[in-house]
């Protein structure tokens, strides 16, 4: 095992990912940031520098568990304190497991400026993995806005609402296509020419060379803020071989749908007539789309990667059949061999019951009723450093009085209230939580939340339409190859049951990757194994009540 360290510039600059100029968020100048390629046992070291001037900034390393290292996890307000305007921070962590990964931004709505990238870790020297490939492409999947995120930040906590609404562009490996004649009467950022620009080099669509015979394995994953997508290569199979860093059985699709923050590798053969090339496409898969379909090239050597299909582009699957979503997801099983299967029984099961809610005229949503703000010091230092008053010791509830609510109507009574407490595991036991979706504020609209865990990779035990039949539904969970993954959507007006062991000593989020609903209160917080964490480092500290704690 070998360290293996960067150094990254994060700033500000201008842009054209979709042929539209503004103000994008780069790592040394690029956005997606650098792909980091590591080996399995490896430790990575990531200097970055915020030159952000105005902006504080948190890097979240996406699948990776940071086993040991709990300060590294880049949760803004959870496990560290932001990284402020002209300051460095080091994250250093091991990537223990071979497998596809992201990292983006963890600081309000950073994400969506581009502040995203990928992390390949290979299996350690000697090491087979259960298929094989010719050559590998990475795809990194993302939605894209034209405002800022600092707008959207201030609509969505503002009296009226302003909602940040559809994308714009749907981008791949960062490239885009807008439709310049929109907006042809505004002036770019030097004023030398308009603002949206199809002949762009920077929106040039990504391509995707191929050579007829040849097997890929294609990378695919989604850092949308917002969107679910839906991929596919016009006129190939996909095989899907691995989800979240987990190796799957093999499942032959045409189209694959990715919730914001999976990852998959697929493995394609490029078997097509190879005298032309092919779209690779992604739709909106979810939400009544209102974005054009986001577009790559599939590029058969010897034609000229430009050279675009004669075809139109796919469209994807019926964006609102929750049935074909909910079998995609249903026929995912852990790979023989490769993964630990469940515990047979948990020691606690967690009802997590989410909805839309006002609070004080602001619309938030809520977990059991509760919508989670961010202390003004991060747990870690608070429970690692002893600090009172620091949040509501009070644990948030487990359940939710189902009884006199109908989760296919409007909640009766939409307010919620405020909290930052956290649920306290205790160490090595085994917790289910049960995520119940429901309708929202306005009447028949129920979405996709894809949920993520940090430090942690799961078993998804099952997935159900309606009402979460405590009696019935274990019943039917998953216990022999349920597959394993650190992100998981939960249908409109479906439950989704999940399994882990809490045993990576730490503080870690659980929350929706939508990241406007994170930053409305979707999400919670566990601390498991606490005594254990070794000592912190002091460059996480400085805010709150950590402050005295940083000087030297
Ligand atoms: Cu990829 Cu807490 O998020
Ligand atoms: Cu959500």
């Amino acid at each position: 095992a070998r360290i293996q360290s960067y150094k990254w510039k994060v700033k500000y600059e201008y842009k054209s990912p979709d042929c539209y100029e503004k103000l994008v968020i780069t790592i040394n100048g690029e956005s997606p940031g650098p792909t980091i390629f590591a080996e399995q046992g490896n430790t990575v070291v990531v200097e970055v520098d915020n030159l952000l001037v105005t902006e504080n900034l948190a890097i979240h390393w996406h699948g990776i568990r940071q086993i040991g290292s709990p300060w590294s996890d880049g949760a803004n307000g959870i496990t560290q304190c932001p990284v402020q305007p002209g300051e460095k921070f080091v994250y250093k962590f091991v990537v223990d497991k071979a497998g596809t990964y992201i990292y983006h931004a963890h600081y309000g709505l950073q994400r969506s400026s581009g502040l995203y990238g990928s992390i390949h870790v290979i299996p350690s020297d000697g090491v087979k993995e259960p298929f094989s490939y010719d050559r590998e492409h990475t795809l990194l999947i993302n939605d894209w806005w034209h405002k800022s995120s600092a707008e959207q930040t201030a609509g969505l906590s503002s009296i009226p609402f302003r909602w940040v609404n559809e994308p714009q562009s749907l981008l791949i490996q960062g490239r885009g296509a807008y439709n310049c004649s929109l907006v042809n009467n505004q002036l770019n950022s030097l004023g030398t020419g308009s603002i949206c620009n199809t002949t762009n080099p920077e929106c040039s669509p990504h391509v995707i060379p191929v050579v007829f015979g040849k097997t890929y394995r294609l990378r695919i994953a989604s850092v949308t803020s917002l969107s679910a997508i839906n991929f596919m290569i016009e006129g190939h199979n996909m095989t899907i071989v691995e989800a979240d860093g987990n190796y799957v059985e093999p499942v032959v699709v045409q189209n694959l749908n990715l919730y914001s923050g999976e990852t998959y590798s697929v493995i394609v053969k490029a078997d097509n007539d190879p005298s032309r090339n092919y779209w690779a496409a992604v739709n909106i898969l979810g939400r009544m789309p209102k974005t054009p379909t986001g577009t790559a090239v599939f590029n058969y050597y010897p034609n000229h990667p430009k050279k675009p299909p004669l075809t139109t582009p796919p469209n994807g699957p019926l964006w609102n059949d929750t049935n074909y979503a909910l079998a995609q997801s249903q026929s995912l099983k852990a790979l023989k061999g490769f993964n630990p299967g469940p515990p047979f029984s948990s020691d606690r099961a967690i009802n997590m019951f989410f909805t839309q809610n006002k609070i004080e005229g602001f619309s938030r949503w809520s977990i059991n009723n509760f919508s989670f703000v961010l202390p003004s010091t991060p747990y870690l230092i608070a429970l690692k450093q002893n600090l009172p008053h620091t949040f509501d010791p009070t644990p948030p509830p487990e359940k939710y009085d189902l009884q006199n609510y109908d989760i296919h109507l409007p909640p009766k009574n939409p307010n919620a209230s405020y909290s930052d407490s956290i649920y306290r595991l205790d160490f090595n036991s085994t917790i289910d939580i049960i995520l119940q979706n429901t309708n929202m504020l306005d009447p028949n609209k129920s979405e996709t939340h894809p949920w993520h865990l940090h430090g942690h990779h799961f078993w998804v035990l099952g997935h159900g339409i309606g009402v979460f039949d405590p009696v019935n539904d274990p019943k039917k969970y998953n216990l022999v190859n349920p597959v394993v993954k650190n992100t998981v959507p939960a249908f409109p007006y479906g439950w989704t049951v999940i399994r882990f062991r809490a045993d990576n000593p730490g503080i870690w989020a659980f929350h929706c990757h939508v990241e406007a609903h994170y930053y409305l209160g979707m999400g919670v917080v566990f601390e498991e194994g606490i005594e254990r964490v070794a000592r912190l480092p002091k460059s996480i500290m400085g805010c709150g009540k950590s402050k005295r704690l940083a000087r030297p």
